[in-house]
């Protein structure tokens, strides 16, 4: 790598803690002996110009490449906006795999099932996600005619998958992580549905079971529905719709999966239908794509896009977050062609359609410092305003992308061009991810989740322990004179303040934690974002560990009525091993 000159009026940064252990563990470029050869002030000029450098090769750019150099690094520095893990990590480096989410196809043949698991193992080792839908294998039992023999159906296949990918440690970056669809008329469904119930199987997998719009009527009405053979489209059986949805919804109860997935839906929202049908998601749900499609993310932290003033008190900055998302937009674009892809065949769907995926991250903390409570009309209506604003400024700086660089291939045939929407540079520009990570280096809410709890313990990465407490809400009790050690002990413990009934009324209201939050306002939130996202919205709906088999079916139900394009759920203590857990749960 060559020596990076970072230009001497950039300041240098000083990273909260938690961003500190993190990045020295799997973000740091690092010498042969695993010394981190940068810092965070390195880090991030590496990938602002790396990223910047891109705009050389457009001659009608109205960008300097210095002076863009400089802006991503500050929106980086300011934590405004980050890109995906992997642009962090490989910008600017050899490697230079910079996308997180990928969709492969898997045929019906050994040849197509192992050259996907070949391409994921590749995948996988630049830190990217990888999903499938295993709906065109053909049903377990059935002939294979080339030996005479039987079929080991999907789920079998889907061992193999997940073993090649506890192999590979990717690396030093990170390990891999994939998400697993199967259609409900899948003759394996049932298979499918039950797989998760021992915990430790299929742990690098997130399982999504994709509905119809056919098959929830079919619920809806108590019906039989047809389980096809993908192979020779014969029906092969009928099953009882109702009861199929009963068991899909008893295992989400008991392990959290299997999510479900409305492809229908998804494939209305097709940019370009003429490419193909969308079959599959990244693993955390929120990328649908195209087989050996591609997609990098990035995320503007909400918890600062707010602005004071003596008249109105404090009210969301909308000038500072329409500048930052058209320099995110900018920027997430010129990744696209920074980025080294491991397949050729990617490279050219990704370079076809130039989808990208802005989203947010902090909105909790956003919602903290308005004094609105998460679980409230208001926050639902800001929500929708927010994210309002952020595509139709997102789709206008994919516009003037277009008229500077011209728009993306697919275009005239996709659905812009036939509605004659004008040139896009991009087929999709927003998606709300998880932000796991980003949120950690940022030091804000995660996404768009209210937090797990107000303190509490955060275990990361092999063992290591973070605690933390909210700064707004440690700031809120201060103000209030009610901040003390043993009532941080308290809040430490359970997490929550919801039955701490001596402090004040208003504060218990604003500072609601995941599981104070009624699961319909989980929902109705992940409902709320997803009516101005281009592509999907990332949110697990948790609950306590007391909620019922009811509540997570009417929880499905919602994500149904309400338009979502797929949901997850997680009850409080149902797995042994939780990525976030209070010191007292379980
Ligand atoms: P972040 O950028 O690291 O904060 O990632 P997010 O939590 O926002 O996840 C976004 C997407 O990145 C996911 O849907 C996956 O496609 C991918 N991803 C996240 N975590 C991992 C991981 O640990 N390993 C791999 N291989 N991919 C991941
Ligand atoms: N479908 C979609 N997203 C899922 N996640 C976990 N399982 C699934 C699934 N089956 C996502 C959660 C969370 C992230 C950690 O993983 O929604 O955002």
């Amino acid at each position: 790598m060559v020596e990076q000159q970072i230009p001497a009026d950039i300041e240098a940064l000083a990273v909260n803690e938690n961003a500190e252990i993190v990045l020295a563990r799997r973000y740091y470029r690092k010498d042969i002996d695993g010394n981190p050869t940068e810092d965070a002030t390195q880090l991030f000029w590496r990938v602002a110009s790396a990223i910047a450098a891109e705009e050389s090769k457009y001659e009608k750019t109205t960008a300097s490449t210095e002076i863009l150099a400089k802006d991503f690094y500050s929106m980086m520095a300011n934590m405004e906006f980050l890109p995906n893990s992997p642009t962090l990590m490989n910008a600017g480096t050899p490697l230079g795999q910079l996308a997180a989410c990928f969709v492969l196809p898997v045929g019906d043949s050994i040849e197509e099932i192992f050259d996907a698991v070949k391409h994921a193992a590749m995948i996988h080792k630049s830190g990217g996600g990888t999903g499938f839908s295993f709906s065109r294998l053909r049903q377990k039992d059935s002939r294979v005619g080339s030996t005479g023999g039987v079929a080991s159906g999907p789920v079998s296949f889907l061992r193999i998958f997940n073993t090649a990918t506890e192999q590979i440690k990717q690396g030093g970056t990170r390990r891999g992580a994939n998400m697993g669809i199967l259609r409900i008329d899948h003759p394996d469904i049932m298979e499918f549905i039950r797989a998760k119930e021992r915990e430790g199987e299929f742990n690098n997998f997130n399982f999504s079971v994709a509905l119809t719009e056919d098959f929830m009527k079919a619920v809806e009405n108590s019906e039989d529905y047809d389980l096809v053979d993908p192979h020779n489209l014969e029906v092969v059986n009928t099953l009882n719709a109702r009861e199929v949805f009963e068991i899909l919804v008893q295992k989400a109860w008991e392990k959290g999966d299997p999510g479900i997935v409305f492809l229908d839906r998804i494939n209305r929202d097709n940019p370009t239908p003429a490419l193909g049908e969308i079959e599959s998601t990244n693993p955390c749900g929120e990328q649908p794509l195209l087989p050996y499609e591609a997609c990098n993310l990035g995320s503007i932290n909400l918890s600062i896009m707010l602005a004071e003033d003596e008249k109105n008190g404090i009210s969301v900055d909308w000038d500072r977050l329409r500048n930052v998302v058209h320099l995110s937009v900018r920027f997430l674009d010129n990744v696209i062609d920074a980025s080294r892809y491991p397949l050729d065949r990617i490279t050219e769907m990704v370079t076809t359609n130039r989808k990208i995926g802005l989203g947010i991250m902090g909105w909790a903390d956003m919602l903290f410092q308005l004094n609105i409570p998460y679980n409230s009309q208001e926050a639902l209506n800001l929500a929708e305003k927010v994210m309002e604003f952020i595509q139709a400024e997102g789709r206008a700086a994919s516009k003037q992308l277009a008229k500077e660089r011209g728009a993306f291939p697919a275009y005239k045939d996709s659905i812009f061009g036939e509605r004659d929407l004008g040139p896009y540079r991009n087929a999709t520009v927003t998606t709300i991810a998880p932000t796991g990570t980003l949120s950690i280096l940022a030091g804000c809410s995660s996404g768009i989740e209210p937090l797990f709890a107000l303190s509490f313990a955060r275990h990361v990465m092999d063992g290591d322990k973070l605690v933390e407490t909210n700064p707004f809400f440690k700031t809120a009790l201060e103000e209030r004179g009610c901040y003390s050690e043993k009532l941080m002990d308290a809040i430490t413990e359970k997490g929550t303040i919801a039955d701490i009934d001596y402090l004040p009324e208003e504060l218990r209201k604003v500072y609601v934690t995941a599981m104070d939050i009624e699961a319909e306002y989980h929902l109705k939130m992940q409902a709320a974002f997803q009516k101005y996202t281009d592509n999907a919205v990332s949110k697990t709906v948790n609950v306590p560990h007391e909620a019922t088999v009811d509540d997570i079916r009417t929880i499905y139900w919602m994500a149904y009525e309400q338009g979502c394009k797929g949901v997850t759920v997680y009850r409080d203590g149902s797995l042994q091993s939780q990525v976030l857990c209070t010191e007292g749960s379980k």
